[in-house]
């Protein structure tokens, strides 16, 4: 049965099948009636991601932000369990899927929310669902997704998941494996922390924070309304972070110096919450950076850390790691669809182009891989 893992962040919603990946912003909207579209512009960079579920019609992703009269995104747990997690979660499977029988799913909540959300997140998504891709052709799409078994993790375990573990699911870093970890990921809201030492769980140096990237992004559109009375939508920042100056309304304004205090100042406060948290965890052997926002802090956040950060690799969309090791867990939990990596993506929304797995691809199985099912790994429990 093919394992997909679903990630629905508060920024953006990942999907991975050990093949396919798909990502658009975790952003839902009410569909209007376009009259006329241009096939102007890039393609694969315009998101069309109109879909109907339950009987209801919605834009998702970027094409929600472009074209819904109300775009909504939230940054309450609750709500993204309550409103947004099925649609955004069936949606992301349904794309990346290519299965048209039942499927096994590995998702994960932040390590704070996991006892409480667990069921209610599972309920959500369990299940057949059908739903209809309205595609920008005019060729309607109906897909049954059948969601059969369910496993949730703490997020930031998933990144670790990621760099332990080949396509295969099977041990590949057996070196690390070993090792006590610690994982920063660094999200759109939340900054999880969690310590995973010889393949077992800690509780202990595990919590979330709301230190996620969206708190400098207000910082930013508080900025800027003031000078310009606009007020710019979190979930549109990030663009103009990148290039470090934003147009409005014709005039140029530049934030380049105000992006690196404002960066700074939350590295800080990320890196202070991680000494706090793991003060008498002096033993931790590597530190993993992860999540999207760990992209943009890194280079702020290493020289407060005291410790062996792992570098984030260049070429890796960080956004992808926890994602990626949801579905590896799931081929060493359930085994192996049969799914032969290669790199395909089905973006939606922003393609991750910076992805490259090819050096995963060719990696040759470890002698032992076959031996990985080390007792550190029975609380997590294989069933067939
Ligand atoms: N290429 C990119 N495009 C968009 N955002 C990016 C990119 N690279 C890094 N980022 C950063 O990634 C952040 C989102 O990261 P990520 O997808 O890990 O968060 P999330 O999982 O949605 O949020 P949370 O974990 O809080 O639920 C954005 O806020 C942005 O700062
Ligand atoms: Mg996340």
């Amino acid at each position: 049965m093919e394992t997909v893992g679903i990630d629905v962040g508060f920024g953006y919603t990942k999907a991975y099948n050990g093949k396919n990946s798909v990502i658009f912003k975790s952003l839902i909207g009410d569909a209007t009636d376009i009259q006329f579209r241009s096939s102007l512009g890039e393609e694969s960079s315009t998101s069309d991601l109109h879909i109907t579920l339950n009987d209801k019609e919605y834009f998702l992703g970027s094409y929600a932000e472009q074209q819904s009269n109300i775009p909504e995104f939230t940054l309450d747990q609750e709500k993204l369990i309550e409103n947004f997690v099925k649609i955004l979660a069936v949606t992301a499977a349904g794309i990346c899927s290519d299965s048209t029988g039942p499927i096994n799913v590995v998702t994960g909540l932040p390590v704070g929310y996991l006892k409480r959300d667990s069921r209610p997140l599972k309920e959500m998504i369990q299940g057949i669902h059908e739903i209809t891709y309205h595609n920008i052709n005019g060729k309607d799409e109906t897909k049954k997704i059948h969601i059969d078994k369910i496993h949730v993790i703490p997020q930031p375990i998933g990144s670790i998941f990621n760099l332990i573990f080949d396509e295969y699911g099977k041990i590949k870093d057996k070196k690390l494996a070993l090792q006590k970890l610690g994982v920063v990921d660094i999200g759109f809201k939340t900054t999880d922390f969690s310590i995973f030492d010889h393949l077992k769980y800690i509780e202990r140096g595990s919590s979330t924070m709301d230190t996620g990237i969206s708190k400098c992004f207000s910082v930013f559109a508080n900025k800027l309304r003031q000078e310009s009375n606009i007020n710019i939508e979190l979930y549109r920042i990030f663009k103009y972070v990148t290039a470090g100056m934003i147009k409005i309304r014709g005039k140029e304004y530049n934030i380049t110096n105000l992006k690196k205090r404002v960066y700074t100042h939350a590295a800080s406060a990320i890196a202070s919450d991680l000494n706090r948290l793991w003060e008498n965890d002096w033993d931790i052997d590597s530190i993993i950076l992860s999540g999207g926002g760990s992209v943009e802090l890194a280079e702020f956040l290493s020289p407060n850390i005291d410790g062996n950060v792992i570098p984030i690799p260049r070429k890796i969309d960080a956004r992808f790691n926890n994602v990626q090791g949801y579905c590896k867990f799931g081929k060493y939990k359930w085994g192996n669809a049969n799914i032969k990596p290669a790199q395909k993506t089905k973006a939606k929304d922003t393609a991750p182009k910076t992805i490259d797995e090819s050096k995963e691809d060719t990696d040759v199985l470890p002698p032992d891989a076959n031996q990985e099912k080390s007792k550190g790994l029975s609380w997590l429990r294989r069933q067939n």
